[in-house]
């Protein structure tokens, strides 16, 4: 009978998924053999020779049939890391991306500079992590995250009860600045982030299947242009700053014109400023409000 070892198997599924077109092979082959087997991704290379019983074969395979079928995997492995920490991801919430560390890096830039405890919302929290990555670099900071999402908001609250940062951040459920309005009498933030949704109707239809499909549209999903949120945000977000307070926002690849122009409209703003990201793509739209 044929012995799968791990090393077989490694070179098999990411042969596999190559043939089918998934991104990332061999790091997709060795997130699902570690799910199945329980080891850390070193662990894989120095147990080469070790075979899987059946039972964790068929496990296997199941995954792995639904991998090539373009299901995310980090949804199959339930799990994955952003800013070198790891979060529980549902079909519920969105996916982090790496290009939303970027906004995260911005964010923990503007905080080091100012003194005493700061206060921070982070807009669309999703599965949390942004607002968890700050809190966790970042000692004396106040967050209050939102979303309109309530089974995100479960997600969320799981990753951050894991990184002990429940005294750290709210979660609230609702539309934008709404439950902070009706909550917090008020209150005004020193910084204010956001990775909210900002896909265009007709660029949804190109999305690959794997984010099509699978992730929930509501995450990504903001109108005819794809502004509809940002709009939305603009018109709320001068009354939710103090003076000298900063918005960052993430932006879709080529929207960094259109989000400077409605931010440039309110007349709140000074020093607007569009970031690209490691790919050259427009990614994060920084306005720091005028005293
Ligand atoms: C692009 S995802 C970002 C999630 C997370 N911040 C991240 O960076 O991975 C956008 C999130 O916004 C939420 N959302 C959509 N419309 C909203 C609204 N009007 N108010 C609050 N949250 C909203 C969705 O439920 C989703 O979780």
């Amino acid at each position: 009978m044929e012995q799968w070892t791990i090393k077989k198997l490694l070179e098999w599924i990411t042969d596999y998924l190559i043939k089918s077109n998934v991104d990332s092979p061999r790091l997709s082959a060795e997130l699902l053999l570690c799910h199945v087997t329980g080891l850390q991704r070193i662990e894989l290379y120095t147990n080469f020779a070790t075979v899987l019983p059946k039972p964790r074969l068929d496990a296997l395979h199941a995954l792995v049939k639904r991998a090539v079928s373009h299901e995310p995997v980090q949804y199959l492995v339930g799990k994955t890391e952003f800013y070198s920490m790891q979060f529980k991801v549902t079909p519920d919430c969105l996916i982090p991306r790496p290009e939303t560390e970027l906004l995260v890096e911005r964010a923990i830039d503007f905080l080091r500079c100012r003194k005493g405890e700061q206060l921070v919302c982070d807009l669309c929290t999703g599965s949390g992590c942004i607002a968890a990555a700050i809190a966790k670099n970042q000692p004396d900071v106040k967050i209050t995250a939102t979303d309109l999402c309530d089974k995100a908001l479960s997600v969320a609250q799981e990753n951050i009860a894991h990184h002990n940062l429940t005294e750290k951040i709210t979660l609230l459920c609702g539309d934008l600045f709404a439950p902070i309005i009706e909550g917090m009498d008020a209150t005004k933030f020193d910084l204010i982030v956001s990775n909210p949704p900002y896909i265009s109707t007709a660029e949804y239809e190109t999305l690959d299947a794997n984010v099509r499909d699978y992730e929930p549209a509501d995450a990504l999903l903001a109108g005819t242009d794809g502004l509809d949120i940002y709009r939305r945000i603009a018109s709320q977000v001068s009354e939710h700053l103090k003076p000298d307070g900063a918005l960052i926002l993430e932006i879709g690849y080529a929207q960094g014109p259109a989000v400077k122009e409605l931010l440039e409209q309110i007349g709140a703003f000074a020093n607007i400023t569009v970031e690209k990201d490691f790919s050259n793509n427009d990614r994060i739209v920084t306005a720091r409000k005028t005293a």
